[in-house]
């Protein structure tokens, strides 16, 4: 190892702990974000404030832009668990700031593209100390009818999507939001009594077309009951095997590979992510089969 390496490392641990010891309640954590930021780039960025809002300091707005895209008002509720900042990027630039200092504070970094996640991990998490990364600034949307294409970015909703395809074509779509939209917990117990016996009448419905040995079906939905990742290292493993094979069936060992190559110290964490393999050292992506 270089010594210049090995200094950089030492430096990256060190400011790694100091930080991560001062950063522990929303209000430093807002203002670490607020000190880091802006030292991730080259040039001045004098707006770089005003896209991040802090708990304590921005209270009116920041719960403004965090209820935007609470779309399920079973998580719309005082006891949510609440991100210490919201961090509202304008400019690729921004994003890349986020991370490094995201990953320099030692905080975990949840991203929302619109908010959409049924369990709404993209802005709520486990862990005591966390930012929102909300992706919304970022929706362009561009159709192009000839090659039959769209490229979406992350923030665009799928009414903004269907409203560009419908403004180029008559007959082009894109099948999405065949779900129920998800309100329940209104305070009525119907409501969910109705939503439970159609999730029953569906389920009736598709067990002639689902497969057998193992009987299943591919239903793009996001559900914490299948399981969610626990600890670190072989737990972190074996809690996330069991939700991974459920999605990814013989795909997940593949996943766990790449995810221990790119990501070995798991910087990039949800409820449900891709558990890192424990013990192993992370390798280069052309070792992978
Ligand atoms: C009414 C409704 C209808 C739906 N219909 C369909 C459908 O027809 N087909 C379908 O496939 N799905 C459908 N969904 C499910 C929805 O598309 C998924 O929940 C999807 O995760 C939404 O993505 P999002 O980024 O908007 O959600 P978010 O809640 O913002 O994020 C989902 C997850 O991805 C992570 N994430 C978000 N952005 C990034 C990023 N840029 N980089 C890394 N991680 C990121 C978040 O942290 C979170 O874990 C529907 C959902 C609803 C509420
Ligand atoms: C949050 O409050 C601080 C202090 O008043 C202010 O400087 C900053 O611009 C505010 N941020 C946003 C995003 O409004
Ligand atoms: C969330 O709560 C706020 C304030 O109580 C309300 O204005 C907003 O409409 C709610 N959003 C949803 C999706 O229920
Ligand atoms: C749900 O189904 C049960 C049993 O079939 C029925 O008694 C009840 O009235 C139904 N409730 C609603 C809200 O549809």
């Amino acid at each position: 190892m270089s010594s210049l390496m090995f200094y950089s490392l030492a430096f990256f641990l060190c400011s790694c702990f100091t930080l991560s010891n001062g950063a522990s309640d929303p209000n430093s954590i807002y203002k670490s974000f607020l000190q880091c930021l802006p030292a991730q780039s080259s040039k001045p960025d004098p707006s770089i404030s005003t896209i991040v809002y802090g708990s304590v300091t921005n209270s009116s707005s920041y719960t403004a832009v965090l209820q935007a895209y609470i779309k399920n008002s079973r998580l719309n509720t005082t006891s949510t668990p609440k991100p210490a900042v919201i961090i509202t990027p304008t400019k690729e630039s921004h994003v890349q700031a986020a991370v490094l200092c995201a990953r320099k504070l030692g905080v975990q970094i949840k991203i929302r593209s619109g908010g959409h996640d049924y369990e709404g991990i993209s802005y709520i998490s486990s862990e005591k100390n966390f930012v929102v990364l909300d992706m919304f600034n970022f929706r362009t949307v561009n159709v192009n009818i000839a090659t039959e294409t769209a490229v979406v970015e992350g923030g665009a909703q799928l009414g903004e999507l269907y409203y560009r395809i419908w403004e180029k074509s008559k007959v082009h779509g894109f099948p999405a939001g065949i779900q129920y939209s998800v309100n329940w917990n209104e305070g009525d117990p119907k409501p969910e009594q109705n939503y439970l016996n159609q999730s029953r009448v569906l389920y009736k419905f598709m067990t002639e077309y689902v497969s057998k040995n193992p009987r299943g079906a591919f239903l793009n939905y996001r559900d914490l009951d299948i399981g969610v990742m626990k600890g670190t290292g072989k737990s972190g493993y074996n809690s996330g095997k069991v939700y991974g094979e459920k999605y990814f069936m013989g795909n997940f060992d593949r996943l766990a590979k790449v995810k221990t190559a790119v990501d070995p110290g798991n910087f990039f964490r949800n409820e449900q992510s891709i558990p890192v393999i424990p013990g192993s050292k992370s390798r280069k992506m052309t070792t992978l089969n």
